[in-house]
């Protein structure tokens, strides 16, 4: 068996939590609590400008030291080693994993095939720096000769949810004349809608698709070129300065008319969901400059270096992998709950269901044994204070156990006092009832409030760039170890191909001709077809 491959079940470890899980029916958080008045300090950990608090968890010192040594067990060791050495541990294909060279320095010594990829990160960098400053400064012309107001990144997936997260979570740094619109659904409400609002002389467009050939992308990007065309009596506006390229895949840019100058180039070895690092960075580099956008890197290396060297039971992403094993794998929970009391995180959720549902949504082991185990949870959330007055009642008072992180803003320049103690006080306030509850004797059925329902809670004391960069490298670390000791390749993506393929069929070939449609999709598709030919 390889060193990476080695099945979590067959780990002492594993055995040891099933006990622990089978014998902890009884256990209770505020019992921890009370028995331990340490425990809040010892449960926490503090890491650059993130304070992590995981003691409402349903663990007590035996679980923790199990998980603990699932972890040491496991192969995550040697699987940190070999993805920040630049091994392809992306088995399925062949590809290295370095989307932490991004943000490294040439100290760091990124290699991929013993190459040094610094000079490559450096150059991309450049280039960004130099374009968006060029753009912020007003210098960035469109083919009319005036300077550019609107920015559209067109992209989906890793290609747009990286980016417009960061740029809504950042606003308070934007610059304050550009506006940047994201366009990433193929339902032409989003594209028409952002077309609508900005003028064709002042437009630039980013086209951000890793490899090219995503058809929800080009869909748009032609739409948005009718327009130019139709506005300006622009042909072939890719060719000109409205358009900028970002992939990896520089052919099929070249291929679709962008010109070679306006195309920004990242390598294979970042996968799209984690490539806001990269180029595909430009609309925040646009949107919050290049200076700020180099602090989120800082953020993130600093994790990426917390992550390298603490041991496990300081380690933040590492606990946070271990709690969700612990509840996924022994506690059968099936979805953790996001929730940011930060309207400006509004878009966290759904960023981080990508990157965990994406990176460990897996049945098959590395070597493609069929697993038998729970990998990636369902990842859902919204912010806080409009979350509690829709679905906190489930949360409460629920037949699921949902683990759930919080997380908070200490200083916030942008809130006033009055609205940010209510935001935080509501949001201390539902840690704590759901892990006392509320079950006084003679109170009726519905008034019982269970409690020891676990949460997470990360405090970031200011939502500068670099914290922001540090809590997004968390999260990627964290589906980092719990894929690791999953035993899954957390780096490929096959389960939306076959979609994308009956989808391509359905939609240029008429399923007649070799495409076989099963009798439920077939009314479906005919029903569609009588009301309006749109498959004729
Ligand atoms: O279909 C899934 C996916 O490949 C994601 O992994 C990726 O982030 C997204 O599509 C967009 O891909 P691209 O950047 O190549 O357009």
């Amino acid at each position: 068996m390889n060193q990476l491959d080695i099945p979590p079940t067959s780990l002492p470890a594993w055995t040891e939590l099933e006990n622990l899980a089978d014998s902890s029916s009884d256990c209770s958080i505020s019992r921890f609590f009370n028995k331990d008045p340490d425990r809040a300090s010892r449960f926490s950990i503090q890491h650059d400008g993130l304070f992590l608090d995981y003691s409402k968890n349903r663990v007590d010192d035996l679980i923790m030291h199990s998980l603990l040594s699932l972890a040491e067990q496991s192969s995550l060791q040697s699987r940190i080693v070999a993805m920040f050495s630049g091994q392809p541990i992306n088995t399925t294909e062949n590809k290295a994993v370095l989307h932490t060279a991004l943000r490294g320095r040439p100290e760091d010594d990124f290699r991929q095939s013993g190459m040094a990829v610094h000079g490559l990160v450096a150059e991309a960098l450049a280039k960004m720096a130099e374009i968006s400053e060029q753009v912020r400064e007003g210098k960035w012309l469109g083919s009319t000769g005036k300077m550019i107001t609107d920015v559209i990144n067109i992209g989906i997936g890793g290609s747009d949810l990286g980016p417009r997260m960061v740029c809504e979570a950042l606003g308070q740094y934007a610059h304050p004349q550009l506006v940047l619109h994201f366009v990433s659904d193929v339902d032409a409400t989003e594209i028409l809608g952002t077309l609508k609002k900005v003028d064709p002389e002042t437009t630039l467009v980013i086209v951000s698709s890793k490899g090219f050939t995503t058809q929800e992308t080009l869909l748009n990007t032609r739409t948005t070129l009718g327009w130019f065309e139709e506005k300006l009596g622009l042909p072939q506006a890719q060719a000109t300065s409205h358009f900028i390229a970002v992939t990896a895949h520089r052919a099929n840019a070249e291929a679709f008319g962008i010109h070679p100058s306006r195309i920004l180039e990242f390598q294979d070895w970042v996968g799209g969901r984690y490539s806001l690092w990269s180029s595909i960075g430009l609309a925040i580099a646009i949107c919050i400059g290049q200076r700020n956008f180099e602090a989120m890197l800082d953020g993130a290396r600093k994790m990426d270096q917390h992550f390298q060297t603490m041991p496990y039971e300081k380690n933040m992403p590492v606990i946070l992998g271990l709690l969700g094993i612990w509840y996924n794998n022994f506690l059968h929970a099936e979805t953790t709950a996001i929730i940011p009391y930060c309207e400006r995180l509004n878009l966290l959720p759904a960023y981080l269901q990508q990157l965990d549902m994406e990176s460990n949504g897996k049945s098959v082991s590395i070597s493609g044994e069929s697993l038998g185990y729970p990998t990636a949870p369902i990842v859902w959330g919204q912010t806080g204070t409009n979350g509690q007055h829709a679905f906190f009642q489930l949360l409460h008072q629920g037949s699921h156990l949902v683990p759930t992180d919080f997380i908070a803003i200490v200083k916030d320049p942008l809130s006033p006092t009055e609205h940010h103690r209510f935001l935080l006080g509501s949001m201390l306030a539902q840690g704590a009832a759901l892990m006392a509850g509320q079950t006084e004797e003679n109170t009726p059925p519905y008034k019982i409030y269970p409690g020891n329902k676990p949460s997470n809670t990360l405090l970031i004391d200011e939502l500068t760039p670099h914290n922001l960069g540090s809590m997004i490298a968390l999260y990627e670390h964290k589906v980092f170890v719990q894929g690791s000791i999953w035993n899954i390749n957390s780096f490929d993506q096959w389960g939306v191909e076959l979609g994308k393929h009956i989808a391509s069929s359905l939609i240029s070939e008429k399923p007649k001709k070799g495409c076989q449609l099963d009798p439920s999709t077939k009314q479906l598709y005919d029903l569609i077809n009588q009301k309006n030919g749109l498959f004729e």
